[in-house]
Formats: C-alpha cells, sequence, structure tokens
C-alpha cells in the first residue's frame, strides 16, 4: 500500500472511530466495592478529605480513571505534566508516561491520543490532581477542555440518567407529596435543589389578572414550557377547577392604582431588553411560538400582570419565589419602567374565557389537589407513600398518558425523563443527603443557563446567536454620538470557561451573589446579574474543584521591600513594562484605557488567583486569542527588560503582584 493511500485509511479509520466523540472525558469512581461514573471538563478533580467524590458514593478513600483522548491540534513534541497529592499514573497511546507528580516530554499525533489515566485518593488530606502541558510555542497550562473527548458507553449513560433522575425528583419536588422520613433528608440538608418551595401564594390579586390565573393553573405548561409546575385537574371539570381557584387566590385584594404607561418609554426598554441580555433567556414579547433557542416565552405577560407589580417583580424577582430561576438585575427605577412598558406594550392579547369561580370550592382544592404541599411546605398526605410509588412502575405521575395517569398530577414528562425517574426511584435515595460541589456547580449552570451570557468551552453563547434580534432593539434606539468613556454594548464578556481557575472562591461567591458593589468592567453596558438565593459560594467551590483547586490556597508570606520596589518599577513607564498604560491601579486613571480597557489592579488583587495571575501574563493570548492585552514573554519566559532578575518574566511578574498586594 502506498503511503499516501495508507494515510487516507488511516484518516477514515480514525473518522470512523471517533465519530461518536463527545466533548470531556469519561471518569470511573470506584470507592467501598461500588462505581459510579460521570464526565469531566478537565482531566482534574478536587476531593477534601472525608467527603465522597460523587453524589452516588460513600466519603473515604477512593480511586478515579479517566479515559478518552487529547485531540492534538498539530503532530509534534509536547510536555505533560501532572500535580497531584494522590497516586497518580497516566498511559498515552498504550504507553505508560506519567507515575507521580512531574513533567514528561512525549511526541502527540495530530488528531486522538488515547488516554488512560488513574489515581488513588491520598492517604491524608485532599486529593487534588491537574494535568498540564506546554509545547515550544506555549508555556505550562491545563490541558483545555476544548480537545478532550471520549467515546460514549451504556454505563456512562446509564450514570448520565440516574443523575437527571435525582434532579428531576428533587426540582419536580415529588417529594412533597409523597414522602417518607426514613428515607429522605430533613429540608434544608443535602443536595441543595432538595426540597425547595414553590412560589409563594400570597395577595395575587395585586398582581396577576384572575382570568390568567385560571389557564395557568389548568395548563402552565402551555404557557411556559419546562415549568416544574405540573398540571394538577384533569377531565371534565378541571377548567372549573382552576377558575374556582384562581378566583380564590385574587380575591379581596385589589390591583393598586395603576398609572397609565407611557409608551415612549418602550424604545428604551427595548434597548435594555437586548443590551442587558434578557434576550438571552428570553423571547422578545412580541414573538410567539417554538423558539430555535428555547428561550422563555413573555408574549402573554399583558394578559398576565399588573403593570406595577411588573415592576416590583423586576426589581426584586426572588420576592415571592426565592427559588426563582430569574436573576437580579439590581435595575434602577427607571430601567424597571422602561422594561416593564416594553414587555407589556408590545405582548399579545389574548381572548381568554373568563369562567366564574367559586371562592369557596377554590379554598378547598387548595389543600385538596396538593397546591399547599409545594407552595407552602404542607406536609404530604398523598397515598401512596414513597416506598409504595417505587414499585409501581408507569403509572400515576410516570404515566405516558391520560388513562395511565388517572387522577395523578401531570409533570408533562417525556419519555427519557419518565425513565430517568424510575432508574432514581430504584435507589436508596441515600445521593439526596449529600452532594458534591463540582457536580452542583454543573447542574446550575445549566439550570440557571449561565451560558445563555458566557461562552464556555468553545461553545458560544446564547446571546452572540441572537445578536441579529438585538440589534434591531439597539438600532431602534434614538442615535446618540458616542463620547469616548462611555460603556458599549458590543464589549466582549468573559467566556465561563476559566473562571473556576481564575478566581478566588471568595470574590467569585460574591460576585454571582451580586453582592459586589462595584463593576469590574465598568466599560460594558451588560453587567452581571446576581443569584442570591443559589448557593453561589458552593457553585464558585465547585468551579474552584472543577479545576483541580482548593477553596482558598495557603496564606503567602508578606512580600518582601526588594520585590515592592522592583515591582512598582516594572509596572510603570520609566523602566517598566506601562502595564499602567490600560490598567488603573486605585485612584491613579489609566490613560489609554480607551482603547484597550482593563481592570483596576486594586481589584484584581482580591479576584484572581495567583496561579492563573502568571499563566495569564505569561501569554494572555492563550486564554483569550483576541486580547488586546500584549505579551510580554517569549515561550522561554523572557521578556525585553533584562534587568532586573535577569529578564525572567515569572519573577518580574511577581514582583508586580507582591507590589499590587501592597497597593490599597
Ligand atoms: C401534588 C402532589 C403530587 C406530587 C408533587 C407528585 N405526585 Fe405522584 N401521585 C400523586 C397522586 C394524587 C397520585 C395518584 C394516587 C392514586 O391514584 O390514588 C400519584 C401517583 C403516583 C404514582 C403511581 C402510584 C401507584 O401506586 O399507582 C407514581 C409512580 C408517582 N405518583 C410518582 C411521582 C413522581 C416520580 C413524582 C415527582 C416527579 C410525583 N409522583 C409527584 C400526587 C403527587
Ligand atoms: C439567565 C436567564 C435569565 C435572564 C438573563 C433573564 N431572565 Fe427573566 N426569567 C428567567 C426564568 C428562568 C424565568 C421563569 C421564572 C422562574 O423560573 O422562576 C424568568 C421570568 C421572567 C419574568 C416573569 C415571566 C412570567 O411569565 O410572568 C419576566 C417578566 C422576566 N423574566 C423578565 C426578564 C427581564 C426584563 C430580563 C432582563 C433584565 C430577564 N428576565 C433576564 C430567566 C432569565
Ligand atoms: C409539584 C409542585 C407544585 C404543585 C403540586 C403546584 N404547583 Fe404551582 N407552581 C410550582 C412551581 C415550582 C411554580 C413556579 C413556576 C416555575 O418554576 O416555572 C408554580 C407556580 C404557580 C403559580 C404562579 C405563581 C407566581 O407568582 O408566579 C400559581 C398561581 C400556582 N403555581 C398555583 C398552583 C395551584 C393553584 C396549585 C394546585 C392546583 C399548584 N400551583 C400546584 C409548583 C407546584
Ligand atoms: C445576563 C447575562 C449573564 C448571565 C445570565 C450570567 N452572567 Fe456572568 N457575567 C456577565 C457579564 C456581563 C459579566 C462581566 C461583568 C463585569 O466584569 O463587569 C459577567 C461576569 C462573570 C464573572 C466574573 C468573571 C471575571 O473575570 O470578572 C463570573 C464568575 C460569572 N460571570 C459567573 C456566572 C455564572 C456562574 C452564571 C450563572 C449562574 C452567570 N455568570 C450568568 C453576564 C452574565
Ligand atoms: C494594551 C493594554 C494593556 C496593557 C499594557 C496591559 N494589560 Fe493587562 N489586561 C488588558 C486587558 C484588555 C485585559 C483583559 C480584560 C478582561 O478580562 O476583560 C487584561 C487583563 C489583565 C489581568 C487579569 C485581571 C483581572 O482582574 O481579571 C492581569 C493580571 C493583567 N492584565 C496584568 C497585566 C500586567 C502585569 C501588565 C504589564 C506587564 C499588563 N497587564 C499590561 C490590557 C492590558
Amino acid at each position: 500500500m502506498s503511503f499516501r493511500l495508507f494515510s487516507l485509511f488511516a484518516t477514515l479509520l480514525a473518522h470512523t472511530l471517533f465519530a461518536q466523540d463527545t466533548p470531556g472525558l469519561a471518569v470511573t469512581f470506584t470507592a467501598a466495592g461500588k462505581t459510579d461514573s460521570r464526565v469531566d471538563r478537565l482531566l482534574s478533580l478536587y476531593v477534601p478529605a472525608g467527603q465522597a467524590p460523587t453524589p452516588f458514593l460513600t466519603a473515604g478513600s477512593f480511586n478515579a480513571k479517566w479515559e478518552g483522548d487529547i485531540q492534538s491540534p498539530l503532530r509534534g513534541t509536547f510536555k505533560l505534566g501532572v500535580e497531584t497529592s494522590g497516586k497518580f499514573k497516566l498511559s498515552l497511546n498504550g504507553q505508560p508516561l506519567l507515575d507521580g507528580a512531574g513533567l514528561k516530554t512525549v511526541q502527540l499525533n495530530k488528531g486522538p491520543n488515547h488516554l488512560v489515566a488513574e489515581i488513588t485518593s491520598a492517604e491524608k488530606g485532599d486529593t487534588f490532581v491537574r494535568l498540564n502541558w506546554a509545547s515550544k510555542d506555549f508555556p505550562l497550562e491545563p490541558v483545555p477542555p476544548t480537545i478532550l473527548t471520549h467515546a460514549t458507553r451504556p454505563e456512562l449513560t446509564a450514570a448520565a440518567q440516574l443523575r437527571e433522575g435525582r434532579l428531576l425528583f428533587a426540582q419536580l419536588n415529588c417529594a412533597a407529596c409523597h414522602a417518607d422520613i426514613a428515607l429522605l433528608p430533613a429540608k434544608g440538608t443535602g443536595m441543595p435543589e432538595f426540597g425547595q418551595n414553590a412560589p409563594l401564594l400570597a395577595e395575587l390579586g395585586t398582581k396577576y389578572k384572575t382570568a390568567f390565573l385560571a389557564d395557568w393553573i389548568a395548563d402552565p405548561h402551555a404557557i411556559r414550557p419546562h415549568t416544574l409546575m405540573p398540571k394538577v385537574f384533569t377531565g371534565t371539570d378541571a377548567g372549573q377547577k382552576a377558575a374556582d381557584l384562581a378566583a380564590m387566590l385574587t380575591q379581596g385584594v385589589a390591583p393598586a392604582a395603576e398609572k397609565p404607561l407611557e409608551p415612549k418609554l418602550a424604545v428604551a426598554g427595548g434597548g435594555l431588553f437586548a443590551n442587558l441580555g434578557c434576550i438571552a433567556c428570553h423571547q422578545r414579547p412580541d414573538a410567539t411560538g417554538a423558539d430555535a433557542h428555547d428561550r422563555i416565552p413573555l408574549a402573554h405577560l399583558r394578559d398576565k400582570w399588573q403593570a406595577s407589580a411588573l415592576v416590583e417583580f423586576l426589581k426584586d424577582p426572588a420576592k415571592a419565589y426565592p427559588a426563582t430561576r430569574m436573576p437580579h438585575f439590581r435595575l434602577s427605577d427607571d430601567e424597571a419602567n422602561q422594561l416593564a412598558t416594553y414587555l407589556l406594550t408590545n405582548g399579545m392579547l389574548i381572548k381568554r374565557k373568563a369562567i366564574p369561580g367559586d371562592v369557596a370550592r377554590g379554598g378547598a382544592l387548595l389543600v385538596s389537589a396538593g397546591c399547599l404541599n409545594c407552595h407552602a411546605g404542607m406536609p404530604a398526605t398523598t397515598q401512596p407513600a414513597l416506598a409504595k410509588i417505587t414499585k409501581a412502575g408507569a403509572k400515576g405521575c410516570l404515566g405516558g398518558d391520560d388513562a395511565s395517569r388517572g387522577t395523578a398530577p401531570n409533570f408533562a414528562l417525556n419519555s427519557d425523563q419518565r425513565s430517568a425517574l424510575k432508574t432514581f426511584l430504584a435507589t436508596d435515595f441515600a445521593s439526596l443527603k449529600q452532594d458534591t460541589p463540582a457536580e452542583f456547580a454543573e447542574r446550575q449552570i445549566k439550570n440557571l443557563n449561565c451560558v445563555a451570557c458566557h461562552a464556555r468551552d468553545g461553545n458560544v453563547s446564547i446571546w452572540t446567536m441572537v445578536d441579529g434580534e438585538a440589534k434591531k432593539l439597539r438600532d431602534a434606539l434614538p442615535v446618540k454620538e458616542h463620547i469616548e468613556g462611555e460603556p458599549v454594548a458590543d464589549a466582549p464578556i468573559p467566556p465561563l470557561t476559566w473562571l473556576g481557575e481564575k478566581l478566588q472562591h471568595d470574590w467569585m461567591s460574591k460576585f454571582i451573589a451580586g453582592k459586589i458593589e462595584y463593576k469590574p468592567r465598568t466599560w460594558l453596558i451588560g453587567r452581571m446579574p446576581g443569584f442570591p438565593v443559589h448557593l453561589a459560594g458552593d457553585m464558585a467551590l465547585g468551579l474552584n474543584h472543577q479545576h483541580g483547586l482548593p477553596q482558598k490556597e495557603a496564606d503567602e508570606p508578606a512580600p518582601t521591600a526588594e520585590k515592592i520596589t522592583a515591582g512598582e518599577k516594572l509596572l510603570g513607564a520609566d523602566g517598566g513594562f506601562n502595564c499602567i498604560t490600560c490598567h488603573a491601579v486605585g485612584d491613579q486613571a489609566a490613560p489609554a484605557v480607551f482603547e484597550a480597557p482593563a481592570i483596576n489592579f486594586v481589584q484584581t488583587v482580591e479576584r484572581v488567583r495567583k496561579g492563573y495571575f502568571h499563566r495569564w501574563v505569561m501569554a494572555p493570548i492563550r486564554i483569550d486569542p483576541d486580547t488586546k492585552m500584549p505579551k510580554y514573554a517569549d515561550p522561554e519566559g523572557m521578556t525585553q527588560l533584562t534587568d532586573p532578575f535577569d529578564g525572567k518574566g515569572a519573577q518580574q511578574f511577581d514582583a508586580i503582584r507582591e507590589y499590587l498586594r501592597t497597593v490599597k
């Protein structure tokens, strides 16, 4: 066979073999004789001593095995290195390469290089591992998630199904009606999504219109696909029951006297809808029908909300619903008014059949239909209890059609979700009593839709995908001359990919919760909304763990006088790198801030981890190919400034960082 034919054959083989590659590496954990698998984005891990590596295993010593491919962009010589506290081994393309911590040189093929790695947890203390690579073109960095893939296997599918079932069981609040004190954790302990109450059903008459409410109760999924609220009634009197409940829920309280809307605010509201990223999670209020990005519809708002109540909701979405997934944007009164006007003046008016309802019958249904089990945490009285439904099969709430469902609520589950729930019901529920931060973070990124706004692992955000739609709303804004230094709509926002490695846990927790008062990127119109009620601390910790990092690194010794002096000089224009043309330092503004605006270094000190600080400054384009931050070091780490530290970038940048630590 000629070489060309051979290589063609090899390529074909590679394509047939790897056609099913999916992102991430397969990891199999073993602890106390039980195994569990999942897919991780990176070859890294952090399991604090005494904690379980996954929710389905017990705490204590464990073993983890990764399998998959490094998809190398080039054929060539690389270095692979590992930092770990456990007993770690790695082989590549069938050859043993690493045994314990260290750095090895290796030839990578272009395309897939099969990887198998294994760790036994540390005998004492926390277990961690981080896999890095380097080449002659770039310094040591974590092996990025964009080049790690694996082939799916039945046990991975089964483990994913189990996790899906566990999440559905918690979020859909099955235990609100089918309880068992012996099997389930107490409310507020264990898996965070378990036992969260549905919205408070108080004073709805001040907020919503009665006819809409009846339609919502009759069929919530018709109004909001994927809502967690089930359709509770079936049969010919379902509409009447919903109307009775709507009458009961809105009785006695009238809406506040409404000021008429000022339609001229709508255009500004539309601009905010685009520029704040509402458009990444929601369809426009004038859009109907299926959405390519599965965003949450808002066309019904005009039919549902009293105007002043909508303004109040936008300012504090969690007020009546602590578990809400709608984030907190810290809107000003003007912004909330403009947004509400845009939403209400562009919505649809749907003709709803207003069936007169009976308040007394509604009051009785509120208890007997199980509404208050979810909405007020009323103890479950429904039969059968949990232990029995685990054996029921495809009946009741797990029925696939009205006949098999009978009088049970309809959660609009698809067949995958029903199988997932059945798989989970067959377990002993012990996984609800504990959780793993790395998995919690991954679930929340999906549940709270962080990727609506943030690019991640090479995938662009939904916000970017719907930019054409956003542009129309922006273009409708009155033309205004751009004043230098004013925030802009089209500056990039940081991808989520490396944030777990980049940011200090404490800062990241507060930032995700919406508790950092300043805005790091003052040049953006967009802002990070707050998620104050979603255990931002655990989410941030999970992101750190995904990158093999602890909550907090050991305290650093105080900077030395020599480094402080050198650092201050290196930062400046006179004999230094002149970092301060772009980066402000505290009150000292940066002159070139409008061309390549950067973050104030005083904030950087409390935000950024030491390891990432160095990685970024050594090779910024490795992290962000479009960044305007210059590169100061060559691949060997040498800079243009031979003095101080003989031109060694690592030491020079360290001095800069040490100096910055002293700036208040
Ligand atoms: C609002 C209360 C409520 C909630 C929440 C609820 N169920 Fe039910 N469930 C019922 C009622 C009522 C029945 C019907 C009982 C009957 O037929 O007597 C039922 C029946 C069932 C049955 C059939 C039991 C049998 O032996 O026939 C299964 C299985 C079931 N539910 C599973 C679930 C799962 C899984 C969830 C969460 C996704 C869930 N349920 C949430 C009220 C509820
Ligand atoms: C990260 C996704 C996300 C973003 C961004 C977002 N929302 Fe929401 N929003 C939700 C979700 C999810 C709900 C559904 C309620 C729930 O789950 O609690 C919701 C609910 C709403 C509702 C109530 C809908 C109803 O049927 O009554 C309104 C109004 C709303 N959002 C407006 C906005 C506006 C205005 C913005 C921008 C300032 C915005 N949202 C940004 C996720 C988001
Ligand atoms: C399995 C739990 C569950 C049951 C049972 C349930 N709900 Fe809900 N309900 C929810 C959740 C969760 C939401 C929030 C919507 C969302 O997350 O998409 C909700 C939303 C609502 C809302 C809108 C509230 C708001 O301010 O946005 C009303 C009204 C409501 N439910 C009434 C009822 C009534 C009446 C019943 C009984 C017939 C009932 N619910 C039964 C879980 C439930
Ligand atoms: C509505 C859009 C939007 C959503 C949804 C969103 N973010 Fe952000 N996020 C931003 C913007 C804009 C910034 C930049 C803010 C700044 O620097 O002023 C940001 C910044 C961040 C930062 C700081 C990064 C840095 O380097 O400064 C973190 C951490 C973060 N987001 C995490 C999350 C997580 C986790 C979620 C989901 C729970 C999420 N974001 C959802 C818009 C969003
Ligand atoms: C030409 C402008 C420019 C110069 C000069 C510059 N930077 Fe930057 N720097 C940037 C930009 C742009 C970013 C990324 C901002 C973002 O994340 O949105 C950045 C980010 C950083 C970050 C991450 C900060 C954080 O809080 O997220 C560090 C650390 C940093 N630069 C260090 C330096 C050092 C040290 C120097 C001098 C050796 C320097 N920079 C010179 C533009 C510059």
